[in-house]
């Protein structure tokens, strides 16, 4: 009887484990289509393929595989490619070098490239590797004569504040200095938080990360905590609207200073431009 007991724990850690591993090195693709008013005819179609909060992960090559068989139109990386716990720059400059060999690649920091003290060395890797790093500023992207812009923020850490009112102030100023939104805009930004900001400034569509799903997901309930946002956080994941705008927030691809998700799979965002089915 005692040996059967012992059979039948061991066989449910096992599991666990097994669950476990699967959880949180299987990554999952999650699609949206989504319709930015003014959509120029050129762009119907567009494919925007999202990387977020990787935080030095490095998946063996199974992420650019992925990537690369979405065949998409521009990748963008959303903050905390580096980590601050384990960080390992040329992890994040050769995931940059064959991202860049897929499609264009712009990219905005996240907390971590602030608080490795290194950003300035990540920077000139990337920009080396060929990836186009938006530091508050706007570039157009156009196809057939037609155009979207693609505007770019810094993390508020950046802002050299680390209370989230004070962030909240600084970051707001530095989206007012941004040129005014004209056409379909999409703005990457690391931290969902600031959703309200990103509605009151009228971009279309902003991809966001930093949240990490809530780390734990439970069923009916969703995230359990994300930094800045405390325990049960309004934005964790998908697709949030207010007037025009639409959030899509991705739940990132590696761990922090928690080592593990729990519910909640490293998550690619593939996101198509036009009508939605
Ligand atoms: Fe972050």
């Amino acid at each position: 009887m005692k040996k059967k007991l012992i059979i039948i724990i061991a066989a449910v850690l096992l599991l666990a484990a097994a669950g476990l591993f699967w959880g949180n090195k299987s990554i999952e693709v999650t699609r949206y289509r989504l319709l930015p008013e003014n959509l120029p005819e050129s762009f119907r179609g567009f494919r925007i393929v999202q990387v977020s909060d990787l935080h030095n992960t490095d998946f063996g090559g199974r992420l650019i595989e992925k990537i690369a068989a979405e065949k998409p139109d521009i990748i963008v990386i959303t903050g905390d490619l580096a980590d601050y716990y384990s960080t390992d720059i040329p992890v994040a400059v050769d995931f940059a070098k064959k991202v860049c060999e897929i499609a264009p690649v712009y990219y905005v920091t996240g907390n971590h490239e602030y608080r490795i003290g290194r950003y300035e060395e990540l920077k000139a890797g990337l920009e080396a590797a060929g990836v186009e790093i938006l530091e508050n500023e706007t570039v157009e992207i156009s196809r057939n004569g037609e155009k979207i812009s693609l505007t770019g923020v810094n993390d508020p850490a950046f802002t050299g504040s680390k209370l989230i009112d004070e962030q909240y102030i600084a970051f707001s100023a530095e989206l007012k200095k941004l040129p005014a939104v004209n056409g379909t805009n999409i703005l990457l930004s690391h931290r969902p938080e600031f959703f309200s900001l990103y509605a009151e400034y009228g971009f279309d569509i902003v991809f966001c990360g930093h949240a990490h799903g809530g780390q734990v997901r439970l069923p009916f309930i969703g995230g359990v905590f994300t930094p800045d946002q405390g325990f049960f956080p309004k934005y964790s994941e998908g697709v949030h609207s207010s007037g025009k705008t639409k959030m899509v927030i991705s739940r990132g691809l590696g761990n922090s200073a928690f080592p593990l998700r729990i519910f909640n799979r490293p998550e690619l965002i593939v996101c198509d431009l036009g009508e939605e089915k």
